[in-house]
């Protein structure tokens, strides 16, 4: 082994000193020296230096990102001739979770264009934000050591390893493991076991080949557990910053870097992992108990049957609090502080009226973060309980196109569910009736497939099916940047894939109700496609699906639209306040796509991915679209009101929200209740 080591040894001398080079080194056993270490590196958000020597990029508060660089740019690359140089490095890491198994996001080893990276938190690691995420002028490379599953970035577990370029989606990933005592078994490695971990990774600009390789131990394996064939010359620039980025999301996990050594043109200096500072253990109450034993067998006996007992207590209570309490209970506010956030819940802080409750506006005091909080009141703990669950899941979707949930807070009857603040408001505020503000048709046609890509992440992106229930204008949100996010998954339910919808509970909103949905109950992908083509073609039209004030061959925007697809008259659908000024083959091709996606037949509607390989382009619309409605004998508005008086017949429903327009009203029934009339009944 020595010798083998040896031979390595004079192997990387000859690649890497053999040609004239820039060289640099860095080594830091521990980040004691606390000015060689302020000169030295650069911490930005809330990384620190601890006082045993040990960096910490985050701490395990949720939605947090911390970054440390080394001060000076250092030289990558040839300037001559343009080729990025060979460099090795390596460093001792730790993740603490801030309960057993449940943290996250992770940290990455990072050379970047800035020591001031303004990333994101959550899936972003702090290294990019969800614009430039893939952009080839980010100049970014990063090795990341990933303890959450991002179905969005393709992520293949929730404890791999990935080399990312300009991109949180890896080029090459595997499970975090390393080879045992060199042979051939590979061993897994939690990263977020708390224990320190030393990575290594080493890139060989003569073969264009980049290598990472773990062990829990201070001795380099000679097996990397990632290979990769890369130049990386056009990824980086000739000055570079390099160093350590990490954050924090829903679920968080303090992230360590215990040393770190780097080398230019040049083997890094492994670490001796037991000369490292020591990694503070998690915190109080689960940490496991440990017990001298040395004296008689009854008191030993005594003990044994003691533990067994706490254990078996834990276990279940363990399980109890997990089901609706762990997996979001570390992002769970407290009342005072919502109420603090909100200013007691004031009017004058109402965002707006949904479904189930008022939704306010508030700034958590502690992170200054402007936050939006749905206050929803039931009365039955039961169904209350249920429904906290299903947060738990909803809790962990992440998508760009959806409304993040922060978190939650449950007070007596009272539900309260805190979500990243839209600050332009919701989508039907700016199509309808008069809109402060025309959008126009680029920012229409982002926000549609938007929308469409977080619709078929929730189909088809997660582990389970997720059926949104209620798509429709007013539950889809706007950023600052009028990029279309879906909200209020208050109604959406999980299903297993393949598993049988329960039949009992019909939710949604009138206009966009499939109508196979009165006479089965049964919320499909297919129902959510057809609320989705209601909409398209809302967003168009600048009109309401079901519009009392029009004429009334106007009434049902859809029958409308199909009308005049039919007469060949198709323009003159086009919202009018857009004043002609759009795209014609895009407003075609949506128009068609709304008619597509609003066919009666559940089997004639086309799928969430088939409709963004439309709008993407991928594919085109058929040319030939079918009549959405298979009423017989003409005449829109009966079939219309047939499907009112059969469904008003069927189950009782109430109206809520604006009168004036009785037409449009939410039928809303919760999704926590056996059926809908026990919710309005206010039991189970
Ligand atoms: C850069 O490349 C040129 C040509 O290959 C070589 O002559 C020069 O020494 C190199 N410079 C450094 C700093 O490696
Ligand atoms: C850090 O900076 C000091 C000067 O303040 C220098 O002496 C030392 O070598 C530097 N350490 C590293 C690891 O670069
Ligand atoms: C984590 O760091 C943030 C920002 O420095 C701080 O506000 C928060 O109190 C810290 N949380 C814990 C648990 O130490
Ligand atoms: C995303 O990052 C890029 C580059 O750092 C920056 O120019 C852009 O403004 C950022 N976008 C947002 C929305 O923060
Ligand atoms: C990539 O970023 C550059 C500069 O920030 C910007 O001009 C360009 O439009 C971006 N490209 C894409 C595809 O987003
Ligand atoms: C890395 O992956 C991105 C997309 O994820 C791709 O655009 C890029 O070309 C890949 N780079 C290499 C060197 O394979
Ligand atoms: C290692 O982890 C991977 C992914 O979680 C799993 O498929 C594999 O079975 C594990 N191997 C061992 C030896 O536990």
């Amino acid at each position: 082994m020595a010798q083998l080591c040896f031979l390595c040894f004079f192997f990387f001398f000859f690649l890497f000193f053999a040609g004239p080079a820039a060289s640099q080194q860095l080594y830091f056993a521990g980040f004691h020296d606390s000015a060689a270490v302020a000169a030295n590196l650069t911490l930005t958000d809330i990384a620190k230096i601890e006082q045993n020597g040990i960096l910490k990029l985050t701490n395990d508060t949720s939605r947090l990102q911390g970054h440390a660089f080394y001060s000076s740019p250092v030289r990558f690359k040839n300037s001559s001739d343009g080729k990025a140089f060979s460099f090795s490095t390596a460093f001792a890491i730790a993740v603490v979770p801030e309960y057993p198994t449940l943290g996250g996001h992770g940290l990455a080893f990072t050379i970047a264009q800035s020591k001031n990276l303004r990333g994101l938190p959550s899936q972003y690691l702090g290294l990019l934000n969800a614009t430039d995420v893939g952009n080839f002028s980010n100049h970014l490379f990063a090795v990341e050591f990933d303890t959450v599953q991002d179905f969005e970035f393709g992520d293949i577990n929730d404890n791999h390893v990935g080399i990312n370029l300009n991109n949180m989606v890896s080029n090459a990933s595997t499970t975090a493991s390393y080879f045992v005592d060199d042979g051939p078994t590979k061993q897994n490695l939690t990263l977020k076991s708390g224990r320190p971990i030393q990575a290594w990774i080493d890139y060989n600009s003569a073969v264009n080949s980049l290598t990472v390789a773990l062990s829990p131990f201070s001795n380099k394996p000679k097996k990397p557990i990632l290979s990769f064939n890369v130049d990386l010359s056009p990824i980086l620039h000739e000055f570079m910053y390099v160093g350590f980025s990490a954050s924090t999301g829903l679920l968080a996990s303090s992230h360590f870097v215990l040393g770190w050594s780097f080398s230019m043109n040049g083997p890094a200096q492994s670490l001796d992992l037991s000369s490292l500072p020591s990694v503070p253990g998690p915190k109080k109450k689960h940490t496991a108990f440990t017990i001298g034993v040395s004296v008689g067998a009854v008191l030993i006996v005594a003990i044994a049957i003691g533990v067994a007992v706490f254990i078996t207590w834990k276990i279940k209570n363990a399980d109890i609090i997990e089901a609706w309490e762990l997996e979001i209970g570390p992002h769970r506010y407290s009342y005072k502080e919502l109420k603090q956030a909100t200013k007691r819940f004031r009017d004058k802080e109402l965002l707006g009226r949904g479904g189930f409750g008022k939704v306010y506006k508030g700034t958590l005091r502690k992170s200054k973060t402007v936050v939006a909080v749905k206050r929803i009141s039931h009365e039955s703990k039961q169904g209350l309980r249920e429904f906290v669950s299903e947060i738990a899941s909803i809790g962990r979707l992440r998508h760009r196109n959806l409304v993040q949930l922060l978190g939650w807070c449950r007070r007596r009857g009272d539900l309260l569910l805190v979500y990243e603040f839209m600050a332009n408001g919701s989508l039907d505020s700016y199509i309808f009736d008069e809109p402060e503000a025309v959008l126009s048709w680029e920012q229409r046609f982002r926000i549609i497939k938007g929308v469409a890509s977080g619709l078929l992440y929730l189909h088809e992106g997660y582990e389970q099916v997720v059926i949104h229930r209620d798509v429709k204008a007013s539950n889809v949100l706007l950023d600052s940047e009028m990029n279309g996010k879906l909200g209020d998954f208050g109604l959406a339910r999980l299903y297993e894939h393949g598993a049988n919808p329960s039949t009992t509970r019909v939710v949604g909103t009138l206009g966009y109700l499939a109508p196979e949905l009165h006479r089965t109950g049964k919320a499909t992908t297919s129902s959510d496609v057809y609320a989705f083509g209601a909409l398209v073609l809302e967003v168009a039209c600048g009109r309401r699906p079901i519009d009392p004030k029009s004429r009334s061959e106007e009434l049902v925007l859809v029958d409308w639209v199909w009308e005049n697809y039919r007469e060949g008259r198709l323009m003159e659908v086009m919202d009018p306040k857009l004043k002609g000024d759009y795209n014609a083959v895009e407003a075609v091709m949506i128009l068609k796509l709304g008619l597509f996606c609003s066919n009666d037949s559940a089997a004639g509607r086309p799928s969430m991915r088939q409709v963004v390989r439309y709008l993407e382009g991928e594919n085109g619309v058929p040319e030939e679209i079918s009549a959405p409605k298979v009423v017989e004998g003409g005449k829109n508005g009966e079939g219309f009101d047939d499907f009112v008086n059969s469904f008003a017949s069927t189950c009782s429903y109430s109206r809520t929200g604006n009168d004036n327009n009785n037409m449009d009203t939410d039928m809303s029934f919760a999704s926590f209740s056996t059926s809908p009339l026990s919710l309005l009944n206010g039991r189970d």
